[in-house]
């Protein structure tokens, strides 16, 4: 008889099983935000827009920050305020959301995808290096799902090329690494608020910095040219802002709907990374005694880790099995639906990043074979999406530690009955890209 449940067995835990959900809000946001839509203030430098700026730049011990209308146009407004443009090669990693790489086509750059390490899916830092050329501008390192590279070692490789840093920080929200914030390091940070991220508005945006001469730009890049008034700047307005300018732009803004929600977000975030970290070391420790499941590395500088995703990886030599089944097989275990998936598609293989499809890329020949992401080798990206890699949604890191002892037994029921996975079907998993996610 079959012991799993995607076999017929029985599930570890039954249909009434209830996980907790995601995006959360309370009475007090809900209050904020009516009491906006009764106000004559709903956008335009609002007065909660500042407080909850200034608040999370604060929180990430960040200089100069201020919110933009997503995490895709933040890294746009990154590059443009860095004077990043035509011909220019930016490095960015192979394994990320398509916007990180997309952004750079946008303003007319190169994206030169990198691989990534493959115990931390974050940038590896020798391809880094191997992959500088004289057109080099800046590197984009992206806190991917729930690791980070060695930040130390990429300042120093950004330093020594003479290169800008730009911290891609939309799955990490609340990560320290030696008690600085991530978004602190880089000359300019990009940060998204997407429904699904660990602070949301459901969409919104936010940029750091690191000196006013880049916060007056982003601030003009975000509101269609405009100039910020004040010196220094002052999180807020304390002049009418200029009419003029000599920074071409357009409008990027968030309205204060959003910011009263980052708000309410904000006062709860460091209490819920604290509760992910928590249960993400309760359960790696789990992982890592059962055979064939390769926990994630955590490296001794982080000080605080948050989590966009919860991630592992298969060793599919051991197993005997590819990434697709055993999710399918975890799912049926746990009664998740399709909450444990694959990781990122490879961005020289992605559904959602198609740079060859629009004329305002075709510049010339010789940028048109560029941008092509074919041309990149990423093999260990590729092993994570195509076999390796398991990922699920940070808020399965929201339930109780006794959750967290279900979901390394229902990991170790499948181990312990691999063979009757061995021999399941499963068709192509739902692309994880697809769910904007
Ligand atoms: C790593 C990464 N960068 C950038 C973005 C883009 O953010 P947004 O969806 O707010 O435009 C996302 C969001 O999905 C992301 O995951």
């Amino acid at each position: 008889m079959a012991k799993l449940a995607i076999c017929g067995g029985k599930s570890l835990c039954g249909r009434n099983k209830k996980w907790a959900t995601w995006p959360i809000s309370d009475e007090k946001d809900a209050e904020l935000v009516a009491k906006i839509t009764r106000s004559n203030r709903w956008s335009f430098d609002g007065p909660v827009e500042w407080r909850f700026a200034e608040a999370f730049t604060k929180y990430q011990t960040a200089k100069y920050g201020l919110c933009c209308a997503n995490g895709t146009v933040g890294i746009q407004i990154a590059l443009e305020a860095l004077g990043i443009g035509a011909y220019d090669e930016v490095i960015v990693p192979g394994m990320t959301w398509q916007a990180t790489a997309a952004a750079c086509i946008d303003v007319n750059a190169v994206p030169v995808l990198v691989d990534v390490e493959p115990d931390t899916w974050n940038l590896d830092l020798d391809a880094v290096e191997a992959a500088i050329t004289k057109r080099t501008k800046a590197i984009i390192v992206v806190h991917l799902y729930g690791c980070m590279t060695d930040l130390d070692r990429l300042q120093r490789i950004c330093r020594k090329h003479n290169l800008y840093l730009i911290e891609d920080c939309a799955h990490q929200h609340g990560s320290f690494w030696r008690g600085r914030g991530v978004g602190s390091f880089g000359d300019v940070s990009s940060w998204s608020f997407q429904e699904s991220k660990v602070l949301s508005s459901g969409e919104g945006g936010f940029n750091m910095c690191k000196t006013k001469e880049l916060f007056y730009k982003i601030y003009s890049l975000r509101n269609c040219g405009r100039s910020y008034p004040a010196d220094p700047p002052v999180f807020g307005l304390n002049k009418a802002v200029g009419m003029e300018t000599t920074l071409q732009s357009g409008n990027y803004r968030l309205t204060e709907w959003q910011a009263a929600l980052l708000l309410g977000g904000l006062g709860r975030l460091d209490k819920q990374v604290k509760l992910r970290d928590a249960n993400a070391q309760y359960l790696n420790a789990q992982l890592a005694e059962i055979p064939g499941i390769l926990p994630m590395r955590r490296r001794k500088e982080v000080t605080q880790q948050s989590y966009f995703n919860f991630t592992f990886r298969l060793d599919p030599k051991e197993l005997g099995i590819i990434n697709t089944q055993f999710c399918a097989a975890l799912n049926a275990e746990l009664n998740t639906g399709d909450a444990w998936e694959i990781p990122y598609d490879p961005l020289n293989n992605c559904g959602l990043y198609k740079p060859l499809t629009k004329a305002r890329h075709r510049l010339n020949g010789e940028y048109w074979k560029a941008i092509n992401p074919r041309r990149f080798k990423l093999p260990v990206c590729e092993d994570a999406n195509e076999r390796s890699g398991v990922a699920v949604h940070h808020v399965a890191l929201m339930n109780t530690k006794e959750d967290m002892d279900l979901i390394a037994a229902a990991v170790k029921k499948i181990v312990d009955n691999i063979q009757e996975v061995r021999s399941l079907n499963i068709g192509p998993q739902k692309k994880y890209q697809a769910l904007s996610r």
